[in-house]
């Protein structure tokens, strides 16, 4: 059966992609966020996961505000990225799932999430930005065919852009149907599940460049064990708190719901500011019951 080990979650900025790519990983300036992901790579490297479910916002690049699905999944064989003119490099495709993503598909439409199905899919950078800073060597652009990708992707998309939005709650239980789907696979997979955007930050209007570090800390310190407490906040609320593009933090929620076991924090890295957003990096473990008796 497919397992679920754990969970990622990354701010997706696409500046950090310029970094990237000029090698600037121990500037001063981006030392501090860099360093974040020694933790992850050490993770990756010991528990070996075959698949990242990924739960993120596109940004215009495959849907746009003529058509936006409030959720969609992929089910395509590869996912392409293309330039979105931030001026960084267009990411390596990346493998999918395509059974993974039809029975990921199947469950959430028999919970009554009817979700828009994709057999062809662009990926922006709020995934190929996580992936690139948890696989360096794989997203290298001159990285030769011996060195692929360690994962397959199955993207699953949350509108976090045209308003009205789904609320937590509802993003939550997106992450529950997708966390019960992927155990009820039949395939021996070491599953990952990613958050991606986040944490506060807005890009445009008055309060461009507002971050919120207290409302971050609350966020980060109520994800884990009581994530239920954050749905209490209405999507207003949240981008009074958080910021216009905070409420990329459905991503978060979706990823925890996810997360079916007992979940723990193994590792948090908050930094500010990268570019204009609040740089959170965290892992989280999830433990089946049967396991945490067995230890
Ligand atoms: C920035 C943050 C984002 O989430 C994004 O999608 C694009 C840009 C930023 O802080 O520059
Ligand atoms: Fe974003």
């Amino acid at each position: 059966m497919a397992r679920i080990i754990g969970g990622v979650a990354s701010t997706h900025v696409p500046s950090i992609g310029k970094a990237i790519a000029e090698n600037k990983q121990n500037d001063p300036y981006w030392r501090p966020f860099f360093r974040g992901f020694d933790y992850v790579h050490d993770w990756l490297a010991r528990e070996k996961p075959n698949i990242a479910v990924v739960f993120y916002n596109d940004h215009g690049l495959n849907f746009f505000l003529d058509k936006l699905p409030t959720f969609a999944v992929g089910a395509a064989d590869q996912y392409r990225n293309e330039d979105e003119g931030w001026g960084i490099p267009v990411s390596r495709a990346i493998a999918g799932h395509p059974a993974l993503s039809w029975h990921i598909i199947n469950g959430l439409v028999a919970d009554e999430f009817d979700v828009t199905m994709c057999q062809d899919m662009l990926i922006d950078h709020a995934v190929t930005i996580p992936m690139a800073l948890m696989w360096p060597g794989a997203a290298a652009a001159k990285a030769s065919p011996a060195k692929p990708w360690p994962v397959r992707i199955v993207p699953v998309e949350i509108n976090t852009v045209q308003h009205p939005l789904p609320s937590l709650a509802r993003c939550l239980k997106l992450g529950r149907s997708v966390g019960r789907a992927i155990e009820s696979y039949p395939e021996n997979l070491r599953v990952m599940i990613v958050g991606t955007g986040g944490l506060s930050h807005q890009l445009d209007g008055k309060r461009a460049g507002f971050i919120n570090k207290e409302f971050d800390r609350f966020c980060l310190d109520h994800v884990v064990g009581e994530p239920e407490v954050l749905t209490r906040y209405s999507i207003h609320d949240w981008v009074e708190q958080s910021g216009a593009q905070g409420v990329e933090f459905l991503n978060w929620m979706a990823m925890r719901g996810a997360l079916t076991g007992q979940v723990s924090e193994l590792h948090r890295n908050y930094h500010i500011p990268i570019s204009n957003t609040a740089a959170a990096t965290v892992v989280y473990e999830n433990r089946k019951e049967a396991e945490r008796k067995a230890a």
